[in-house]
């Protein structure tokens, strides 16, 4: 039986998305669990960064318990599950506790989401809750003022780690595509976007909604050269038709 799952009981553990950077593009409903709930949650970086934080600061109060969990940037996924796992206990405590906690996740949690590795250790055991956020490529095309999709167009998601030939195979079939974590990749990127001829329906995104945003839609200006994490290309199909 779930340890918080009785009737009434308001003890719950959250995953809110804050959306992709502007702090006005929260809901209602995630601003109201933010300031209802006594532990705040979320992922920093070994300075104490944190993205989801700094999205949903003004809804953080002096009277909110903080609960960093410090992810080292690692390409061992064994350094991640041990995070998750010690964080999933931390959490577990303040549940116990009767503390409803809150993970802040940047855009959607369950979209790319790190929520996603916390919910599959604690769902089982306690009450969880997702409030949906606006997930990136939302946020992206919004910028752009450029739809993701129309008619009959199919849009797929790829993360920029993926293999080449995965990369290809999206970008050569389907119209609208958008590659996430273009950060480290974004150079490999570049070339596949030339190699599959799109690089002319390509736009970069950086920083979507926050004061350091950066947007180039013509991507023969970017820099060929590694880009931050919270980076992602858009590539939309150049067949539109227009309706008059
Ligand atoms: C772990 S995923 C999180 C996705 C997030 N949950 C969402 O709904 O968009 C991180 C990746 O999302 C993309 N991303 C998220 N927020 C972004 C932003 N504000 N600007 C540009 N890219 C962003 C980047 O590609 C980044 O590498």
């Amino acid at each position: 039986m779930k340890a918080t799952a009785i009737e009434n009981d308001p003890v719950c553990f959250y995953g809110v998305g804050v959306g992709p950077g502007d702090p006005e593009l929260i809901t209602l409903k995630a601003a109201r669990i933010i300031e209802s709930s006594e532990v705040i949650c979320y992922l920093a970086n070994k300075e104490g960064h944190s993205q989801s934080k700094g999205i949903a600061h003004v809804h953080i109060h002096s009277t909110h318990i903080e609960l960093p969990i410090y992810m080292p940037m690692s390409d061992d996924p064994t350094v991640g599950s041990a995070v998750y796992d010690e964080a999933a206990m931390a959490i577990g405590n303040y549940l116990m506790q009767g503390k409803s906690v809150v993970f802040l996740c940047e855009g959607d949690p369950l979209f790319f989401g790190s929520f996603s590795y916390l919910l599959e250790r604690l769902a089982e055991h306690y009450t969880c809750e997702v409030i949906p956020g606006i997930a990136s490529p939302n946020g992206a095309s919004a910028r752009l003022q450029k739809p993701l999709t129309m008619l009959k167009e199919s849009f797929a998601v790829i993360s920029g780690r993926h293999t080449d030939s995965h990369i290809v195979h999206t970008l050569n079939n389907f119209e609208s595509v958008v590659i996430m974590k273009a950060g480290r990749n974004r150079v490999r990127i570049l070339n596949l976007l030339k190699e599959t001829n799109r690089e002319a329906d390509a736009h970069y995104l950086e920083y979507i909604g926050r004061d350091n945003e950066k947007i180039i839609e013509d991507i023969s200006l970017l820099e060929k050269e590694a880009g931050p994490y919270f980076s992602l290309f858009v590539v939309l199909s150049n067949k539109r038709q227009r309706h008059d």
